[in-house]
Formats: C-alpha cells, structure tokens, sequence
C-alpha cells in the first residue's frame, strides 16, 4: 500500500493578468502548501476503484467526475497500464473552496499511482496531464512554494519566506470557480513576483499586502458569507494579514507563530460553530 500526503495550497496573492481566446484567464499568483490536507492511499486492485472516507466524503461522493479516477484513468491510459488499484481517498478538507483539495487529490493519485506500477512518466508529459484535468493540479503535483504563471503551467520556485502560520476558515458554501472568473470584470492586474527572500515576517506581510486577491470581489459578490469569514479572521488577536485563496470560499488568516494561530482557531471555532476552521503551518519553500 503506498500513501501520499496532499496538501493544502493557498493563494498567498492572486492577480488576474488577461484572458486567453479559450476564455481561461493568466494569473500571476504565489501559491504555498500547509500541512493539513487530504490523504491518499493506493494498493493492488484488478479494476479502478474509489473509496471516500473523512469528514467531507460523504459530500464528495455525490460528484460523478471525482478527478481522482479521472487522473487515475489518464495515467493509467499514458502509461499503457492494463492492471486497476484500489484507491482511498480521505477527503479532510472542504469541497469546491479554493484550496486546491481535488487539484491537490489528482496530484497526489498521479505521484502514487506512478509507484505502484512502477511506471515513471516523463515531466512533459505528467505535467500535460497534469494541466488536462484542472489549472491548479500541475503546482499541486510540484508541490513546492512557487510563483505561478499562465493559467498554472508556468510554475516559478519562491524564495525563502519566514516561518509562518495560519487560520484556514470556510463557511460551509460551495463556490464554482468558473461563475467567479465569469464574474470578474474591469481592468487586470501586472504580475508582481518578488525576487529577494523577505528577511522577517513583517517585510513578508508588507510584500503580501502589496498585492491582493482579484477574485475576492466578484466571489464576495456571488457568497457574501467570505466578507464575514474575512473580518472574523482579521479581528483575532495578532493577525497579520486576512484574505481568501483561490476563488474563495476558505480564507486565510497569516500568524508570525503557532500559538496566536491556534488561539485563532480556538476563537473563531467558538463563535462560528458551524464553519470549518483549522489552524496550520505553512510549508518553507526549499
Ligand atoms: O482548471 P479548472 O478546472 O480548475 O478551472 C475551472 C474553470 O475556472 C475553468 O473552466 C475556467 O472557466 C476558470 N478558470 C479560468 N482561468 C484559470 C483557471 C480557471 O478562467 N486560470
């Protein structure tokens, strides 16, 4: 049996640089990984097939183009592989949030499908089918804190950033990523890298704050709960910076150690029974 971990990513900033004649849209964004997340297991199986457990399979469950088995069948069609697995997925984190959880699933069943048929494809290639099954699944299946291009081909290592530690907080919605880029509308923004390492987790704030999330907007517009979820995380007690993910619904609040981030989950779990809230370390770039 062969297990893989598959994390949580989170937009640390997400500019809307254009959109593509094929009506995806060029981002410029600064994606990095916490250390909750779902897990995938997969072992020897004559046919393809899915079990869900955790707290949001049961949700999932309800999805017929689970893209697991679509990255599952994919590889296996790539890789000339005649043989199944049983693959088990246990789906920890929310559906349809803006934290990469199905990107993160696909990634993670192409790394430990490649194991167990012991079948290494080559980086083009994963990558290609990578990018197929969904924009966010390629820095997934990098995994390392990077700058991310085009519409998530373009993957850019990070610099060095200092040991942070955050609140992920969701209000229970469901948001189509698609609707919030149909959504947006006015002017795009200019991709904003950063070279130099910042030195301390206040010029690392200060060069977040610099830049934003363009899909907070037009997904506050479609879910008004994120605007809630957004100033409860602000107001806890040393935040230092509070903003949504991906096109939303989770949010995250930024803490300079573990302790202020797990009394934030404590106090927005007390307030907000009914959101999920969770507390996590970001993972250092390499
Ligand atoms: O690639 P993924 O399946 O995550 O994207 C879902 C939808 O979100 C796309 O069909 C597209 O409408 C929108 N999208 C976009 N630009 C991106 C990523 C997603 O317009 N870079």
């Amino acid at each position: 049996m062969i297990s893989q971990f598959a994390p949580a990513k989170i937009n640390l900033y997400l500019h809307v640089t254009g959109k593509r004649p094929d009506g995806y849209h060029t981002l410029d964004s600064l994606i990095v990984f916490a250390d909750v997340g779902d897990q995938i297991t997969v072992s020897p199986g004559k046919d393809l097939s899915l079990t869900l457990k955790g707290p949001f399979g049961d949700t999932l469950s309800q999805d017929p183009n689970n893209l697991v088995l679509q990255a599952a069948k994919k590889l296996a069609e790539i890789a000339n592989v005649s043989t199944g697995a049983h693959i088990t997925l246990i789906k920890n984190l929310p559906i349809a949030s803006g934290i990469g959880g199905g990107s993160a699933d696909a990634a993670a069943t192409l790394h430990a499908l490649q194991e167990l048929w012991g079948c290494e494809i080559e980086k083009p290639e994963i990558d290609k089918i990578a990018l197929s099954l969904g924009a966010d699944v390629p820095i997934c299946l990098d995994g390392s804190p990077s700058f991310v291009g085009g519409i998530g081909e373009e993957i850019t290592r990070a610099p060095k950033f200092p040991k942070t530690w955050m609140v992920l907080v969701n209000p229970g919605i469901a948001v189509s990523t698609p609707t919030v880029f149909k959504n947006r509308h006015g002017s795009f923004s200019k991709a904003a890298p950063f070279i130099k390492p910042p030195q301390d987790s206040q010029s690392f704030i200060d060069l977040l704050k610099e830049r934003h999330n363009d899909l907070t907007d037009p997904a506050i517009a479609l879910t008004p709960e994120i605007e809630a979820v957004l100033e409860a995380i602000a107001k806890t007690k040393n935040c230092l910076l509070s903003r949504m993910s991906g096109s939303g619904a989770t949010c995250f609040g930024l803490f300079k150690n573990q302790q202020d981030a797990q009394t934030a989950q404590a106090e927005i779990s007390r307030i907000h029974k009914a959101w999920w809230c969770v507390s996590a370390r970001l993972m250092p770039a390499q």
